[in-house]
């Protein structure tokens, strides 16, 4: 039990990599806050996660819904010991197609979502005075740009960024800021992806998943489940001395 008594806030939780995590801090002994813009599947969620999983009601753009998120967390849970940002979305358009508008709601979630949630969480951290840890989802694409996917890569690298401002900043205040960068990931997510694929590059269906698994060096697409070690590494005393990292969990993928 890696976790005991701690508490955690995990947006974008309903569903996907997310909920893999709140299932594995519940393992550990956490009680996690599964906060979502989608309160039905959160809430589906929360009642199959049991006894130590809350829904929270939360639109990572909204500052309001973040500091109702963050209040209605400490209220249910005492504190918060644990936050990952993990809400984003991902689209993709070629570089003479992206829209203004596709645009800032990407940098709104996967960015502004990311630095504001931090921030309300980490104010509490520090006026608690007990530290935390503050985990960042990153993405492959954070490290390269893609020619379909400009927007997305970019939020991702500035995930990095505010990664290792946050993290050099708050470590003062014993609050461990760190980030997870995956390659591929199965899921509804990635189902989005190769439909996207599908359409911009003229594959049949399942065709782009299939490409991306045999190009991972260890031979396939990676599960949510593959990565809950560096989740739960990265929330537990163990990491107490890792500050503003980003780590690749992604078979081998970007060394490839
Ligand atoms: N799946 C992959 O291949 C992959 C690869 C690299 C990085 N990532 C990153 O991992 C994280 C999780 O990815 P996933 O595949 O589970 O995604 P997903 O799309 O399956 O889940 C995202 C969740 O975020 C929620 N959400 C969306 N907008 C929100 C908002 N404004 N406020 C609150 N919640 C909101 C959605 O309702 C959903 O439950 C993301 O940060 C993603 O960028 C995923």
């Amino acid at each position: 039990m890696q976790l005991a008594g701690k508490t955690a806030l995990i947006t974008g939780a309903a569903r996907g990599i997310g909920r893999a995590f709140a299932e594995a801090y519940i393992a550990e002994g956490a009680r996690v806050a599964i906060a979502d813009i989608d309160d039905v599947r959160a809430a589906t969620t929360a009642e199959e996660l049991g006894d130590h999983a809350i829904a929270v009601h939360m639109d990572v753009t909204d500052p309001t819904s973040i500091d109702g998120a963050v209040a209605a967390t400490i209220e249910q849970l005492g504190h918060i010991d644990i936050l990952i940002n993990n809400a984003a979305l991902f689209t993709a358009a070629p570089i003479v197609e992206i829209e203004r508008a596709e645009y800032q709601r990407l940098f709104d979630i996967n960015v502004s979502g990311t630095l504001f949630t931090l921030q309300a969480v980490a104010r509490h951290m520090i006026e608690r005075g007990q530290g935390g840890k503050i985990i960042n989802m990153a993405s492959q694409a954070g490290r390269r740009g893609e020619p379909l996917v400009a927007v997305y890569c970019a939020t991702k690298a500035a995930v990095i960024s505010l990664t290792q401002s946050a993290g050099l900043d708050l470590i003062k205040n014993g609050i461990n800021v760190n980030a997870i960068s995956p390659g591929v990931v199965d899921g509804e997510h990635w189902d989005g992806v190769d439909a996207f694929f599908a359409k911009h590059e003229n594959k049949a269906p399942g065709q782009k998943k299939k490409e991306v698994g045999a190009a991972v060096p260890y031979g396939r697409m990676g599960t949510a489940q593959d990565l809950t070690g560096m989740a739960v590494f990265l929330a537990s005393d163990a990491a107490d001395y890792i500050v503003a990292q980003t780590y690749n969990v992604d078979g081998g993928q970007w060394m490839s």
